[in-house]
Order: structure tokens, then C-alpha cells, then sequence
């Protein structure tokens, strides 16, 4: 018999990404956030929920724009950080030492030590409930050289990503490889 735990926002892992804004001084702010998927194939697109009383929420309806960072696993501390302290009182690129880099192609900075960048235009935005989820076309993935596998794409062993617990608030880093997607299941 399983035990009822309530109705709460508890699913495992989500993601730990860093969320890039300008605010409206063309200050580079990040985010850390967990609500946040891929949501659509064609066009490529991502969602990230957000609540109104962030410095970044204000940055992203003013600039219809927003990049998303994949920190890897030896930057936990600054993702931590990114989560707690606020772009309105303080540069959260200087204190953590990130640089800055502005994107060519939508109204955001990316974190140029991040291995893995997704630059996004916002296609929608959904008032949730505490959060408003929005969703970014991505029109373009960078990635560090150092961290692309065979065939061009990033090798997940070599981005190594951080996960996290909702609920438990715990970070882990990735597991082993368990099998080759549409492929495993095919001997059912
Ligand atoms: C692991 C983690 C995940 C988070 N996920 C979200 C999220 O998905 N949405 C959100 O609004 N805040 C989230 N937060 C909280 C924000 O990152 C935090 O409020 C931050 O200070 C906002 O920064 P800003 O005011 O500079 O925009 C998360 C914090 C942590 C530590």
C-alpha cells in the first residue's frame, strides 16, 4: 500500500538551471530554477515557471527574452546562490565571477562558464497560480567544445548536470547510463 503524502510539488529530479535577464538598466542578472522543462519539439521550446516577486521575473516581461545556463556539478555553490540572493540588491555575476556574455540573438546575457546554453524568445507566458510559466522558443544551443560527445552533441557524462529534489531540497549529480533510448524497450 503507498502512503499518501498530499498534494505537493514533489516529483524526482528536476533540473537546476540558471535563468540569464537584463533588468532594466541593462544590468546581467541569473536565477536559479527547478519549475522548468523542454516543452515543445517543433518549435523547440522550453518552460520555466517563475513567481512575480523575482527580480527576473520583471526582467523577462520587460525583454520578452531569457537564456537558460546548465551549471555543471562543480557549480552547485553558485547555483545555490543564484537561488537565494536577488539581482535587485545585489550583481550576482560579480559575486559568484561569471562573465557575462550578451546574446547575439534574443535580449539576455548567458553565463559564458556554463557548458550548455539555450538563448530563448518568449512565445507564451501562463498565469499559473503563484507562478507564471514562460515558455521560450530556443533559437539557438551553445555548447562548450570540451563537453560534445561523438556525433557533435553534448555527451551528458561531460556537462554533468546537476539534479534536484523538490520537497527535499537536495542536489545530486547524474547516475550511470542505463540504455539507449527508443532502443531498451523494443524487446518488450
Ligand atoms: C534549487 C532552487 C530552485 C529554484 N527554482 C525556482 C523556480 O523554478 N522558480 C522561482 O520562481 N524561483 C525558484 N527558486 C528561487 C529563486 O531562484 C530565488 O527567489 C532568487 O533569489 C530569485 O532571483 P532574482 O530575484 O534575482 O530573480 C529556486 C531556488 C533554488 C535554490
Amino acid at each position: 500500500m503507498k502512503k499518501s503524502l498530499g498534494a505537493k510539488t514533489l516529483a524526482f529530479p528536476t533540473p537546476v538551471w540558471l535563468v540569464g535577464t537584463y533588468d532594466k538598466d541593462g544590468k546581467a542578472n541569473i536565477m536559479t530554477a527547478a519549475w522548468a522543462a523542454i516543452c515543445c519539439s517543433s518549435p523547440p521550446s522550453v518552460a520555466v515557471s517563475l513567481r512575480k516577486a523575482t527580480y527576473s521575473y520583471g526582467n523577462i516581461v520587460a525583454r520578452q527574452a531569457f537564456t537558460i545556463n546548465v551549471p555543471n556539478e562543480n557549480q552547485v555553490r553558485e547555483a545555490d546562490y543564484a537561488g537565494i540572493a536577488s539581482g535587485k540588491n545585489e550583481d550576482k555575476f560579480a559575486r559568484t565571477g561569471f562573465t557575462p556574455v550578451k546574446s547575439e540573438l534574443v535580449d539576455a546575457p548567458y553565463v559564458a562558464e556554463c557548458p550548455l546554453i539555450l538563448e530563448c524568445r518568449v512565445s507564451h507566458t501562463l498565469e499559473i497560480g503563484l507562478h507564471t510559466q514562460f515558455v521560450g522558443e530556443i533559437l539557438d544551443v551553445k555548447a562548450d567544445p570540451q563537453v560534445l560527445g561523438e556525433g557533435g552533441l553534448p555527451d551528458i557524462d561531460k556537462v554533468k548536470p546537476i539534479i534536484f529534489g523538490p520537497e527535499i531540497r537536495a542536489y545530486h549529480g547524474i547516475g550511470r547510463y542505463l540504455g539507449q533510448a527508443f532502443a531498451v524497450g523494443k524487446d518488450i
